[in-house]
């Protein structure tokens, strides 16, 4: 049954927003995000954002000028957020009013920043998580949405899709998914909040199928730029992505047997992975190490090219491989085995495209077929 009028005015503004990251992809949330809420009655109008307190090179604070210009001037320069967007260094000040909490930082300080917030959450609070990265445990691969719900007892959807945020920000069209467990009505929620006529956002019931995609697909846009340093061409870029979405999905379908082979048509899955190797900040920097013949670190490139931006699949190739050497699937998994292996300088960037030591053995993956 529709709201009522009565109805529609009691939940305004029902909904507070606070976006827990400002980093490129953080500040395009939440420019997205107050767009939305300014027009939505059912939303506070106020998106509050938190902000990694930096002095800038000039002596000022970015929260400050933030404030001042209504820009990111140092992760998203050149775009207002919009007037309703304010920025707060003060992590418990940002989300204490706040029911909706959108996580999207860095994956490595996400427990820090959950350990902050624990106790600090009003009742009901909903979260999102649009990071891309795992964290490996004794017990095994933790994904961040599994991280927050664990840390804060909230229930946690996520947003993942082929989002390069420079993109978005100069709203040029895209989709992303929205993944979430249980609650339909939750997850369409998240995507009305985001969804605006550049930026279409889908839900699917499958959290661990889409945040899995988001992160893995990383991974194989480490080699996608080593094929690229190497120059070997197209045909060869287009071979490793497709070995890579098939290790992406097995390894999900193996970690997870609920995930379904249809997210990986979503925006999430072959879309993001399509867009990561063609343009994204891993393929970058990864070329850029091919090209130097592997004796440039990835830390030295990353600081070199990034500008304070993190990369992340390297991180997340020794995530994955920490889980296959674990569980003993290295043999299955050539392509994640290999990137990382190259990454660590344990093997040389040209090993990308030799499969000869690693003949996978695909008896446990569903519909594969054999390398030659
Ligand atoms: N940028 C994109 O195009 C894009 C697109 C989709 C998803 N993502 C994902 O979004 C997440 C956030 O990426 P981003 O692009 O917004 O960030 P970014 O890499 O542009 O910036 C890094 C951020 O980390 C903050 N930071 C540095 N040290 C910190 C600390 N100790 N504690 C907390 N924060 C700290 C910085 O202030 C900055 O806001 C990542 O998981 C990324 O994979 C990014």
């Amino acid at each position: 049954m529709a709201p009522t009028m009565e109805d529609q005015q009691m939940m305004r503004g029902q909904y507070r927003v606070v976006v827990i990251g400002s980093g490129n992809w953080g500040s395009v949330a939440a420019k997205l995000i107050a767009s939305n809420t300014i027009k939505q009655p059912i939303f506070y109008d106020e998106v509050w954002m938190w902000v990694y307190e930096e002095t800038l090179h000039t002596g000022e604070k970015l929260s400050e000028v933030i404030n001042q210009t209504n820009e990111n001037v140092k992760y998203l320069p050149g775009i207002k957020l919009g007037n309703n967007v304010i920025a707060d260094p003060d992590l418990e000040n940002a989300v204490k009013e706040a029911n909706m909490l959108v996580f999207v930082t860095p994956h490595q300080f996400v427990a820090g920043i959950c350990k902050r917030l624990v106790g600090k959450i009003r009742p009901g609070t909903e979260a999102i998580s649009l990071i891309k990265g795992m964290e490996v445990k004794m017990e095994g691969p933790f994904m961040i949405s599994k991280l927050i719900t664990d840390m804060l007892g909230i229930n946690c959807c996520v947003l993942m899709g082929a989002n390069i945020a420079n993109e978005i920000a100069v709203e040029k069209f895209s989709e992303a998914t929205v993944g979430y467990r249980q609650d339909k009505e939750v997850a369409q929620r998240w995507a009305r909040l985001f969804s605006t006529p550049y930026f279409l956002v889908s839900i699917v019931q499958d959290v661990e199928g889409v945040e899995l995609c988001g992160t893995l697909k990383n991974v194989v846009a480490i080699a996608a730029g080593l094929v690229d340093g190497l120059d070997m061409g197209n045909n060869t870029k287009a071979a490793i992505m497709r070995i890579g979405l098939r290790e992406m999905r097995a390894f999900s379908k193996l970690l997870f047997s609920s995930v379904r082979d249809s997210t990986f048509f979503e925006s999430c899955g072959v879309a993001d992975l399509i867009t990561t190797c063609l343009g994204g900040r891993n393929r970058k920097v990864s070329e850029a190490f091919a090209r130097s013949g592997g004796k440039r670190s990835f830390d030295e490139l990353e600081a070199e090219l990034l500008q304070g931006q993190k990369l992340q699949g390297v991180s997340t190739a020794k995530e994955v491989y920490e889980v296959l050497s674990h569980r003993g699937w290295q043999g299955l998994f050539p392509l994640f085995t290999t990137v990382h292996e190259i990454c660590i300088g344990q093997l040389p960037p040209s090993a990308i495209v030799e499969y000869s030591e690693h003949t996978p053995n695909f008896s446990l993956v569903e519909g594969s077929a054999l390398y030659y």
